[in-house]
């Protein structure tokens, strides 16, 4: 019997170790360890989506506040009044993200709750709730990495000049950027000026779905006012002089003691030709120029592409030699954002009807949806990503990009043990090694969202966070999704549970080859 139960034991044994062994070649396949010691990676969200206590301590509205009351064109129901309450649970938030061993925390200031009308006094309880913040962050070593803009802006300037569509802009963003400098320059160190400014150019001018609902009268939006032919040429022309004007100003006056950088984000697009004819790839390359373009040409060159230029003529705003220098060479890193994919038809010039942005693209998009992929999940592309950033490199050699978000989407109410998030960040984060290896110059990685948060297409219906917040519990408990479990493990160099490692695979649309590729 002895002698049994010990061989029976040894070969226990020996399975177990047999098994130790091959699940952590997988798992032990992709640790933070992989990764350059510089290498960060943190989590994001944003002011309005998520601090709540929208009308407390001397905030005021930004044009968020407006658009969400308004009922959003009917795109979801609710509002960020309460949203994840950071506000007032930032010490619990901040003691999680240490917990969870993040290197940096991407969020951004509300600038109607720093400076309520947008110009003129601080508001003291502002100031102290960002220092409260930032002190939290630096205290546990988590680094703070903000947004100044991330499309929430202060709703009087709005009323008064029409916000981002007028120069006065620039003004008004330079002083609001030069307090946020003085006030936490000597703790923040990464600055992005705006979120996503081709979007809300988009979005926001031409489209008219998202605040501040600007746009011709067309079929597809009711907006009030706007002009979707002139309006989001104006708009970027004003985020790239504001952004310049603001970089400037760091550059003159904080940054030899503050040794900061800055930065701009945009969404990048994966834009992928329908058919192989050489109509439908140069029309890539125009939404290219159009989408990504109309802001890198000017940063690195100093003007917009020529492309844009031949097809929206006068309609395009100019910069002076002296802006064109200001403006050229203003950016320290990019911020990028990636989500999806879209497929480009030609759609010439000749058969549109109205001159509006996305008409003078002349090109037709059709989402990329992915093989096998459930319609409600994102796809998980990486090749696609890191194509467009090899695309990035060669039209404007290798500056420094930080991963801004990368995310994927659930339904807010779903389970904890949300796989399909779990699967895009393992494929995401271990391509990121081969896009490293392949001489790309990315240096940080943050996942949309940290937490559940109040989300701009889709309210509390869907989210992307690690940690789960139910709207009806109202002490808004932070409860781990396993996505949140995986990146804990990730980024504390744990081999990860082999129960989690096999699903992973099992879970996977991907075949286990190319899941091995992308994490060997
Ligand atoms: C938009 O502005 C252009 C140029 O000023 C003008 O010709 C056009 O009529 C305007 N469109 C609308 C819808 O107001
Ligand atoms: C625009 O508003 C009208 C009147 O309220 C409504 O009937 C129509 O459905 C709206 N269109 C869109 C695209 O929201
Ligand atoms: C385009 O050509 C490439 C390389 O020849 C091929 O792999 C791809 O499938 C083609 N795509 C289409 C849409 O025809
Ligand atoms: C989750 O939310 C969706 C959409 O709001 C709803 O249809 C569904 O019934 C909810 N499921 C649960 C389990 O609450
Ligand atoms: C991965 O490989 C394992 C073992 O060969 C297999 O059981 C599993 O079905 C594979 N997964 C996928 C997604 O192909």
């Amino acid at each position: 019997m002895l002698m049994k139960s010990n061989s029976f034991a040894m070969m226990m044994n020996l399975l177990g170790a047999i098994l130790l062994v091959s699940i952590a070649s997988v798992a032990n396949a992709l640790t933070k360890n992989d990764f350059p010691p510089h290498f960060l990676f943190g989590a994001s969200t944003s002011a309005y989506q998520v601090e709540g206590a929208a009308n407390e301590d001397g905030r005021k509205p930004s044009i968020l506040d407006t658009f969400a009351h308004a009922g959003n064109g009917g795109l979801f129901k609710g509002d960020g009044d309460i949203a994840s309450d950071q506000y007032h649970k930032y010490k619990d938030d901040v003691k999680l993200m240490a917990e969870m061993g993040l290197d940096a925390y991407r969020f951004s200031i509300s600038w109607s709750r720093l400076i309520p009308d947008g110009r003129g006094p601080i508001n003291p309880k502002g100031l102290e709730y960002y220092n409260k913040l930032i002190n939290e962050l630096t205290s546990q070593g988590i680094q703070a990495h903000v947004t100044l803009h991330h499309w929430d802006l202060p709703q009087t300037l709005e009323d008064e000049y029409g916000g981002w569509v007028s120069r006065r802009i620039i003004k008004d963003f330079t002083a609001y950027a030069d307090v946020c400098f003085r006030e936490f320059g000597d703790r923040v160190k990464h600055w992005t000026t705006v979120n996503e400014g081709n979007v809300e150019s988009l979005e926001g001018y031409d489209l008219g779905f998202l605040a501040p609902q600007r746009c011709s009268p067309s079929s597809m939006s009711n907006c009030s006012k706007g002009n979707s032919s002139t309006e989001p040429y104006l708009v970027t022309h004003h985020m790239l002089l504001s952004h310049a004007s603001a970089a400037k100003l760091y550059r003159t006056k904080y940054k030899a003691k503050q040794r900061g950088l800055i930065g701009f984000n945009i969404l990048g697009f994966g834009l992928l030709p329908l058919t192989n004819t050489s109509e439908d790839i140069i029309a890539t390359k125009r939404a290219q120029d159009f989408l990504i373009g109309w802001y890198m040409n000017p940063f690195i060159f100093g003007e917009y592409p020529d492309s844009m230029k031949n097809d929206v003529g006068s309609r395009l705003p100019y910069f002076t030699a002296r802006e064109s220098s200001l403006v050229k060479g203003s950016i320290d890193f990019l911020g990028f954002n990636f989500y999806y994919a879209l497929y480009i038809k030609n759609n010439p010039k000749s058969v549109q009807k109205e001159n509006r942005y996305t008409s003078d693209m002349a090109v037709e998009f059709k989402p990329y949806t992915g093989i096998g992929t459930p319609t409600d999940e994102i796809p998980v592309i990486p090749w696609v990503l890191e194509g467009l950033l090899h695309s990035l490199k060669n039209d404007y050699g290798n500056f420094p990009i930080y991963i801004h978000e990368i995310g994927q989407k659930t339904s807010r109410n779903s389970s904890l043990d949300d796989w399909s998030r779990v699967k895009s960040m393992h494929v995401y984060i271990g391509s990121l090694l081969d896009m490293l290896r392949n001489g790309l110059n990315i240096r940080g990685c943050f996942v949309w969202s940290f937490l559940d948060v109040f989300e701009l297409l889709y309210g509390y219906e869907k989210s992307y966070g690690l940690y789960f917040i139910d709207m009806k519990d109202p002490t808004l408990r932070r409860q781990p999704k396993l996505s949140s479990v995986w990146y804990s493990n990730f980024l504390n160099n744990r081999i990860m549970d082999s129960k989690i490692t096999m699903k992973i695979e099992e879970k996977s649309s991907i075949s286990n080859t190319s899941l091995m590729h992308a994490t060997t």
